[in-house]
């Protein structure tokens, strides 16, 4: 068992990415009830109703899961409320995840509730920071992963200046993880587990857009790109997208409502480069919308209930440790983890 695992009472130490609508109730205690970290996306959900999504998780899994938050995008006014309303709701075992730092009264307020806190990051000096607020579980991500970047370093630069710096820290890598073997080569090089986000957007109980998902299913890995064209809701944060229309345009067109997506029986207008992702209660112009995906779809090749994805990530990780398969001295471990491609941010 690794010390991730341990520390939050998995089976699997790998984590499920909190993903704006992407990660529902259904996937959340889907992939806790497999043995793997489930995580419900707060994103910008009311308090009120993410209490009640907190509440529904709970009643569908025995097992720890997680809640998600992301401070730059709410503020750390509405990220404290949300956490204020749900955290009488996380069952003890619960863990809190925060897209980036949050601040010292969201520390505080997750610490009082008695829950670990888990902080992704995408820099040393962030990550520095977080051990400093207190963080139980660092998350370092790399720019091989989908959706927002918190940083431009590859995962396995980053793991290796946060694991020099911080021998003893409990530290999971987010981008490249798709199979077991990902996983347990990140294990090899030094990490106690990992986050993957694009492995389950295309799961049966993900909430995702069904193009969304066809498309995640169908990409290699250079359909995707990093770009700041999807600013509208989340600014100034490059982010990893499938491409689409509007990437291979030069100019940027007029941001007129492109979609609706209905929330608690009521439509929300998407305009042209919202951050929102396309969701299953989405209607519109889909096809131009932010498909957030890293480069590990390559072996993101199916559609399944996420119960069969944790059970083969497992079976997988295991005979990889097992074997020794997939450390960094194996042939093959590199090219299962592709972070060699030299990546240049697409500013339009
Ligand atoms: C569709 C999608 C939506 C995401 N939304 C969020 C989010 O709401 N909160 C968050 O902490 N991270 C979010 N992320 C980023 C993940 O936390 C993580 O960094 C990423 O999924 C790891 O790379 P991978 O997708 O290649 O596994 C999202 C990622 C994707 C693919």
């Amino acid at each position: 068992m690794t010390r991730l695992a341990a520390r939050l009472g998995l089976e699997l130490p790998l984590l499920q990415a909190g993903m704006g609508a992407v990660a529902g109730t259904a996937l959340c205690a889907e992939v806790s009830q497999a043995g793997a970290g489930g995580t419900l996306a707060l994103y910008k959900e009311r308090p009120a109703r993410a209490a009640r999504l907190v509440r529904a998780v709970a009643t569908a899994t025995a097992r720890p899961f997680g809640v998600n938050v992301v401070p730059e995008v709410t503020g750390p006014a509405a990220c404290l409320e949300q956490l204020r309303a749900v955290l009488p709701e996380l069952p003890p075992g619960g863990f809190v995840t925060s897209f980036g730092l949050p601040d010292a009264e969201a520390v505080r307020a997750v610490a009082t509730a008695g829950h670990p806190l888990v902080v992704q990051v995408g820099t040393l000096a962030d990550a520095d920071t977080a051990l400093g607020l207190g963080a139980a579980v660092l998350v370092l991500q790399g720019i091989e992963a989908g959706g927002h970047l918190l940083g431009r370093l590859p995962v396995n630069r980053l793991l290796a200046a946060v694991r020099a710096r911080h021998p003893h820290a409990v530290l999971a890598v987010a981008g490249g993880i798709a199979t077991g073997r990902d996983l347990a080569g990140a294990v090899a090089r030094g990490a106690d587990g990992a986050m993957a986000g694009t492995l389950f957007v295309p799961a049966a109980e993900s909430t995702a857009h069904p193009e969304f998902k066809r498309r995640v299913v169908q990409a290699v890995a250079d359909d995707t790109l990093i770009t700041s064209l999807f600013d509208i809701g989340w600014p100034h944060r490059p982010h990893r997208v499938l491409r689409n229309p509007l990437t291979i345009t030069a100019e940027r067109a007029p941001a007129t409502f492109i979609a609706t997506t209905r929330v608690d029986g009521r439509d929300h207008p998407v305009p042209r480069y919202s951050a929102a992702a396309p969701g299953d209660t989405t209607t519109g112009r889909i096809e131009e919308m932010a498909m957030y995906c890293g480069r590990s779809c390559t072996r993101v090749t199916a559609r399944h209930p996420a119960a069969v994805t944790v059970a083969r990530v497992r079976r997988q990780y295991e005979s990889a440790r097992r074997t020794g398969e997939g450390s960094p001295d194996t042939p093959g471990a590199t090219r299962t983890n592709r972070t060699e491609e030299p990546h240049r941010i697409q500013e339009r």
